[in-house]
């Protein structure tokens, strides 16, 4: 990779910061002074020193956002401002992109990585990773709905949805819940209380496996994952 990648990406500033350590003299590769920031490097094999402090280069990115409303879980829009849209320049060179989707309505958490093969997993129904919502329902939500998501609802559109688990924190003409569910199809949640003719005014996504939104995060910030949390991202790959 470029050596200007590879500093921007290591936390050396922007690459117009960059430029100018290059340019003053301050980076070696292998023992060399190099001036150019299009020189490949090879992060595995190759020494690259600024001011005599070896990079250490990290190839991945993983952050937690607390998503907000209004912006789509994609990397790219020609209409709406996108989660990627959110993230400083520093953060936008890792390329990263959201694991899985939330509806551009649907605030929380929300994890953003360029670890394709970790994203693939975290997704793949196989390993039923739970995801965990709180929402605000139109109308009752009585105990008979709590049975009917735990035998697997039938969607309007003839699915079988996998069981889920729903608890009740109000009913009433608006109605609190926490939903869990082991899919992330479509719409699921929505469709799920469709399905029992309720409607979602208000969607929020606190948990994603043992991952849980970080309640420091104000609606569009976001952090890198701890240690701990990239150490259970990682588990799940390995399963
Ligand atoms: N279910 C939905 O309906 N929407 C989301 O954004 C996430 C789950």
């Amino acid at each position: 990779m470029r050596v200007d990648k590879l500093l921007a990406n290591s936390g050396y500033g922007s690459r117009k910061e960059v430029k100018s350590l290059l340019k003053g003299k301050q980076v070696t590769l292998n023992g060399i002074v190099i001036k150019d920031g299009s020189t490949h490097v090879n992060p595995d094999t190759d020494n690259v020193e600024v001011n005599n402090k070896k990079v250490s280069y990290e190839k991945y990115i993983y952050l937690m956002m607390n998503k907000p409303q209004g912006c789509l879980s994609a990397t790219k829009d020609a209409r709406d401002k996108t989660v990627i849209d959110l993230l400083g320049n520093e953060e936008k060179t890792y390329q990263p992109f959201p694991v899985g989707r939330l509806d551009k309505d649907t605030e929380g958490l929300l994890l953003l990585t360029n670890d394709g093969q970790l994203a693939h997993e975290l997704t793949s129904p196989k390993k039923d990773v739970k995801k965990r919502y709180y929402a605000k329902i139109n109308g009752e939500v009585l105990h008979s709905h709590v049975k009917l998501f735990q035998e697997g609802l039938v969607l309007k559109d003839g699915y079988h949805a996998k069981p889920a688990w729903l608890e009740i924190i109000q009913s009433g003409t608006t109605s609190e819940i926490i939903v869990t569910v082991t899919e992330g199809k479509y719409h699921q949640v929505k469709r799920m209380f469709e399905a029992v003719d309720r409607k979602v005014l208000y969607l929020k996504r606190l948990e994603m496996g043992e991952l849980q939104l970080d309640k420091s995060l104000s609606l569009g910030a976001y952090r890198p994952l701890t240690e701990q949390e990239k150490a259970y991202c990682f588990s799940i790959k390995r399963k």
